[in-house]
C-alpha cells in the first residue's frame, strides 16, 4: 500500500474516515503518476502540529499542513532518490475544522485540499518560490481537486436488510409471530432500500407464504437469495423478485459459508442466469473476492456481484483484517471496471461496516444478523437507523 496513514487525532471520534482518506491519498498518487512511491500522512491536533512546527521551522504556532519531502535540498528531485519515498505530510485536523468553518467549505473538501497541497509540495511545487511558481501550483491544485470530485460517490450506499432471523424465531415455536413481513415493513420505514430473504430448500426459516406476501407488500426491492436448485428456480420465476442472489447452499450449514464457485459450475449458473433474463430478473452472484470468479461472472452475464465479506469480518487480527479488506477493495474495483454492479455482505456489523461502505465502487450492502440481533434490545427501527448512520458517515467523507 503506497500510503501509510497514522492518526494521533483523538478529539472527535469518527470525524475523519481514515480508510476513505487513505483511499483518496492513494488515488491522488495515481493521478500524479507516483503510485509506486510511498507516502506518510499523519493526522494530528493543533498542539502536536505546533510542536513540530516549532521543532523544524522555529514557529511555535499551529498551521494547517506541513510537508517534509524525502528528496530535500536545492537540487532535490525524485529521480535521484535511492528509494521510492515521497516523504511526510502532517495535517492538523483542528485547523482544518476551523478553516472549513471560516471558508464555509465542507470539512472533507478542506481535508482534500490540504492533502493535495501537501502532496504537491512533496512533488517539488512551491508557491513561496515566485509568483510564477505560485500560479503553477494553484493551477495543479485546481486540476487535482476537480479530479477528486470524480472519485467521490454521488449516491449513498444502499442498505438491504436480511430478515431471515425473524422467521427463525417464529419457526422456533411454529406459530405466526414474529412475522418477517412486518419486520420488512419496519425496515423500509426506517430507511432500508431493500429486503433480502433466503428461501432455503429445507425451509428452516423463510416459508413460501413469506415470499408471496413480501412480493405483494414490499415497497422497495425484494432480493430472493437462493441456491441454484430446480424447485426454487421455479418459485423465483413465478414470484418475480426484483433480484435473485445465487448462493451455495448446504443443508448442514448454519449460514452461507463461502462464495459460490462459478468456475467449477459455469454452465449450470449460466443457464440459471439465462432463464432469469428471459423473465427479466437480474441475477447477483455471491462470490469470494477473486478476480477469476469476477471474470467468469461477467462472461456469463451476471448483473450484480455480492462480494463475500465473511473472511474480512471473521479475521482474527488486524493484519489479517487489513489483508482481507485489500482483497475486497481490489475485487470491488475490478468488478466495477468489468461493468459489474458491486454489492457486499455477510458478517457485517456495527463495527466493521464503515470501511466497506467507504468503498465507492460498492453500491449496496446486505446485512442481517447484526441488525436483527441489535433490534432485540433497541427495537428494529433504531437498529436500522443506527446502521444507516454508520453507512452515511462512511460515505460522507471522501
Ligand atoms: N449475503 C448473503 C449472500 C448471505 O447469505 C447472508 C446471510 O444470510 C447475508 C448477506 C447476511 O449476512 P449476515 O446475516 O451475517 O449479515
Amino acid at each position: 500500500m503506497p500510503t501509510k496513514l497514522t492518526s494521533h487525532y483523538r478529539r472527535t471520534g469518527h470525524l475523519v474516515n481514515e480508510r476513505g482518506f487513505l483511499h483518496l491519498a492513494n488515488r491522488l498518487l495515481g493521478e500524479c503518476g507516483v503510485s509506486d512511491y510511498t507516502l506518510s500522512v499523519l493526522l494530528v491536533d493543533d498542539e502536536e502540529i505546533s510542536q513540530i512546527n516549532n521543532q523544524y521551522r522555529n514557529k511555535n504556532q499551529p498551521t494547517n499542513v506541513l510537508s517534509f519531502p524525502f528528496a530535500d535540498g536545492a537540487d532535490a528531485s525524485l529521480a535521484t532518490l535511492p528509494i521510492k519515498e515521497l516523504g511526510d505530510i502532517i495535517i492538523s485536523v483542528d485547523t482544518a475544522l476551523r478553516e472549513a468553518i471560516l471558508y464555509r467549505q465542507p470539512f472533507h473538501d478542506r481535508m482534500t485540499w490540504l492533502l493535495i497541497h501537501g502532496l504537491l509540495h512533496l512533488l517539488g511545487y512551491d508557491h513561496e518560490r515566485s509568483p510564477g511558481e505560485e500560479e503553477k501550483m494553484l493551477a495543479r491544485e485546481q486540476e487535482l481537486l476537480s479530479k477528486t470530485n470524480n472519485f467521490r460517490r454521488t449516491t449513498m450506499t444502499r442498505l438491504a436488510i436480511n430478515v431471515d432471523h425473524v422467521a427463525t424465531i417464529r419457526q422456533a415455536r411454529g406459530i405466526s409471530e414474529p412475522d418477517p413481513v412486518t419486520a420488512a415493513a419496519i425496515c423500509e420505514l426506517a430507511g432500508a432500500s431493500g429486503i433480502v430473504v433466503h428461501l432455503r430448500e429445507d425451509r428452516r426459516h423463510i416459508q413460501d407464504r413469506d415470499v408471496i406476501l413480501l412480493r405483494q407488500t414490499i415497497q422497495t426491492k425484494l432480493n430472493l437469495e437462493m441456491g441454484a436448485n430446480k424447485d426454487i428456480i421455479a418459485i423465483a420465476l413465478d414470484l418475480k423478485p426484483d433480484l435473485i442472489t445465487l448462493v451455495p447452499e448446504k443443508r448442514e450449514e448454519l449460514t452461507t459459508e463461502g462464495g459460490l464457485d462459478i468456475i467449477s459450475q459455469t454452465k449450470k449458473i449460466a443457464k440459471v442466469i439465462e432463464k432469469m433474463a428471459k423473465a427479466s430478473i437480474p441475477v447477483s452472484l455471491f462470490l469470494d473476492p477473486d478476480p477469476k470468479q469476477l471474470a467468469v461472472a461477467k462472461e456469463i452475464g451476471a448483473t450484480f456481484v455480492e462480494l463475500h465479506t465473511g473472511r474480512y469480518c471473521d479475521a482474527l487480527n488486524e493484519s489479517m483484517c487489513e489483508h482481507e479488506y485489500e482483497l475486497l477493495a481490489a475485487a470491488a474495483e475490478e468488478g466495477d471496471r468489468l461493468g459489474l454492479r458491486m454489492c457486499a455482505g455477510h458478517g457485517l456489523n456495527y463495527h466493521n461496516t464503515g470501511p466497506i461502505a467507504s468503498l465507492d465502487t460498492i453500491e449496496e450492502l446486505s446485512i442481517g444478523h447484526a441488525i436483527i440481533a441489535r433490534s432485540v434490545f433497541t427495537g428494529l427501527d433504531k437498529a436500522v437507523r443506527d446502521m444507516l448512520a454508520i453507512i452515511r458517515q462512511a460515505n460522507m467523507l471522501f
